[in-house]
């Protein structure tokens, strides 16, 4: 296929980099994280989660969140919504998009939304039938799609049939989830090409996190199968409460160098965002996860 002249990056760090966080953040925070991430040129921003705030507190105030955003014109701010009551709150909201989320594992399922493979997509029907009658674009995630911390391997077929079924219910693309960050490039590479034959690729985002370091190489193997969509977080933030050893997402900042790098295109100002690395992680108390932050430092 070989690489993609643009690449749509959609910064996951208001949701999956701050859910795991154990502290109180303040709405106005996430809030102006978001709008720093509008401003750095991010065009497609995860802002929020639907979720249980019992199963998941830091993102209980979502309504909030989405409320408060002060709306770019051209930027997609998105929410998860695991249920109708999710999504729900989440068209009340005036969302953007939604994302429904399962996995290519029965037992990460079973821990992060308390149900089956098949009965998360009995419970998305409604979703995205109630999304398409509001105009809202429904996107779709596959966790675990290079292993799982409780099942261990996945197969590619697994992840292939559940991407599948994503699709033909309605998401316009389905985001490919290393949840643990266990995946090593000809993994990522073969996971690609067994859903590339059930899914367009053009249908198809990266989603992958970085707890063993192999993130960056992992994306530049599914870039050259012609990926052109990648999750991220700034700073590096994130984990998922519900996959025991899993750390953030790989960074935003680096995945715009190393594009940017590659001669592709993502309309992201990287001196912006590394900034705005830099102001999160001060928030939080530490210092950013991103390398390409801390080697660029502050403007
Ligand atoms: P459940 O307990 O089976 O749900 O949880 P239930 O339908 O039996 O409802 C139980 C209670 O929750 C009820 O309240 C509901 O009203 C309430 P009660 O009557 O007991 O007071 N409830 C809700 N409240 C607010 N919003 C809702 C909602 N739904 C029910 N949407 C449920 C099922 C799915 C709700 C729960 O398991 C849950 O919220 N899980 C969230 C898990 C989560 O957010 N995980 C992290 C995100 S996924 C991720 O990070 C992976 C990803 O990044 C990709 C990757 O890296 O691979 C996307
Ligand atoms: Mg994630």
């Amino acid at each position: 296929m070989g690489l993609p002249k643009q690449v749509r990056l959609v910064d996951v760090g208001p949701r999956d980099g701050l859910q795991n966080e154990p502290g109180v953040i303040e709405t106005a925070v996430k809030l102006e994280l978001i709008d720093r991430l509008g401003a750095a040129g991010v065009r497609h921003i995860e802002a929020a989660s639907f979720v249980s705030p019992r199963w998941v507190p830091q993102m209980g105030d979502a309504a909030e969140v989405m409320a408060g955003i002060e709306r770019r014109p051209g930027v997609v701010y998105a929410a998860l919504t695991p249920n109708l009551k999710g999504f729900e709150g989440a068209r009340e909201a005036r969302v953007d998009e939604v994302a429904v989320f399962t996995a290519a594992s029965e037992e990460f399922t079973r821990k992060n939304i308390n149900c089956s493979i098949a009965e998360s997509l009995e419970r998305f029907a409604p979703v995205i039938e109630g999304a398409k009658a509001a105009g809202i674009r429904v996107r779709g995630y596959v966790s675990t799609v290079l292993g799982c911390p409780y099942a261990g391997d996945i197969e590619p077929a697994q992840v292939a049939a559940v991407s599948r079924e994503l699709l033909d219910m309605g998401c316009y693309e389905v985001s490919l989830g290393d949840t643990i960050g266990v995946g090593t490039p000809l993994k990522a590479k073969q996971m690609l090409e067994a859903v590339a034959k059930a899914v367009p690729v053009a249908q198809l985002a990266a989603h992958f996190h970085d707890t063993y370091g192999q993130a960056l190489a992992n994306l530049y193997a599914v870039l050259e199968e012609g990926l052109a969509v990648i999750d991220s977080s700034v700073a590096g933030l994130g984990g998922c409460p519900y996959a025991r050893g899993a750390s953030g997402n790989v960074a935003s900042e680096d995945v715009v160098y190393l594009l940017h790098g590659l001669g592709i295109d993502t309309g992201i100002d990287l001196q912006r965002l590394v900034d705005t690395g830099h102001w999160i992680a001060g928030r939080l108390g530490r210092s950013t996860g991103s390398k390409v932050g801390l080697a660029l430092g502050c403007s």
